[in-house]
């Protein structure tokens, strides 16, 4: 069933440097990102996946872009969305990066350090703000409280067409790293489907046939 011209897809954590060699980030693993990745081979002619530094292979058939900062994932993802007709942004995307980075390697001194954060782009927001005419946008949602509201939110402030509202609270139902995971999708009427405990890569293909079949 090849529905779709392009799918591109968002995986991995970003890097955020603070000197040569230290970063902020986060445990993202990329599985649930390049599951989707090897699944949506299935449904589009084209797919492209824009990856944070994680330890995978690239499915085949898959194009994969290759960044590390939030900042080269925005530029990637606005470069490749405008021919793009869905779009799902997996990737756990770093809301702060360092406002300074130091060139050379901080050295330590006595007494506390204080590392002043700002905010990076939104990509999604970004791109809901932008959406093209048939584009489908589909952003997850990793929460640990409050898991449906705070989503479901997230879908409205970034004009998103599905929501997939992931449970990172307890490491029993899946979330970041583990081989397996749960979710809810919200669509923009506010159904929500329930797809239980399951291998990322089911998942993947259930995920993207109920956006395919919508
Ligand atoms: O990679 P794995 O180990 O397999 O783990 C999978 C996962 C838990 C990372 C994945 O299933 C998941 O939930 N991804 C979303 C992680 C996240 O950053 O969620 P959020 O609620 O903070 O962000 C909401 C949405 O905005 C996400 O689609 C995110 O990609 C996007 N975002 C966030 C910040 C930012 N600056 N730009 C963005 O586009």
């Amino acid at each position: 069933m090849k529905k779709f011209k392009k799918i591109l897809i968002s995986a991995g954590p970003t890097r955020e440097k603070i000197d040569p060699v230290r970063f902020i980030s986060n445990r993202s693993s990329g599985k649930m990102g390049y599951a989707l990745a090897e699944k949506a081979v299935d449904f589009a002619e084209n797919v492209v996946l824009v990856s944070g530094p994680v330890n995978l292979e690239v499915p085949s058939g898959v194009q994969c872009i290759n960044i590390e900062s939030a900042a080269e994932m925005a530029a990637a993802m606005f470069h490749e969305s405008h021919d793009a007709d869905l779009i799902i942004m997996c990737a756990a995307v770093a809301d702060y990066r360092p406002k300074f980075v130091h060139d050379t390697k901080m050295k330590k001194s006595d007494g506390d350090l204080t590392i002043v954060l700002e905010r990076t782009t939104d990509i999604l927001k970004t791109l809901g703000e932008n959406k093209k005419a048939g584009q489908i946008l589909a952003g997850f949602a990793a929460e640990t409280n409050d898991i449906l509201e705070n989503a479901q939110s997230k879908l409205e402030r970034k004009n998103l067409d599905f929501i997939i509202a992931n449970d990172v609270s307890s490491s029993s139902q899946g979330g970041f790293a583990k081989d397996v995971n749960a979710v809810t999708i919200i669509d923009r009427s506010g159904h929500r489907e329930v797809f239980d405990l399951c291998s990322k890569k089911e998942l993947a293909g259930k995920i993207l046939k109920y956006i395919a079949v919508y």
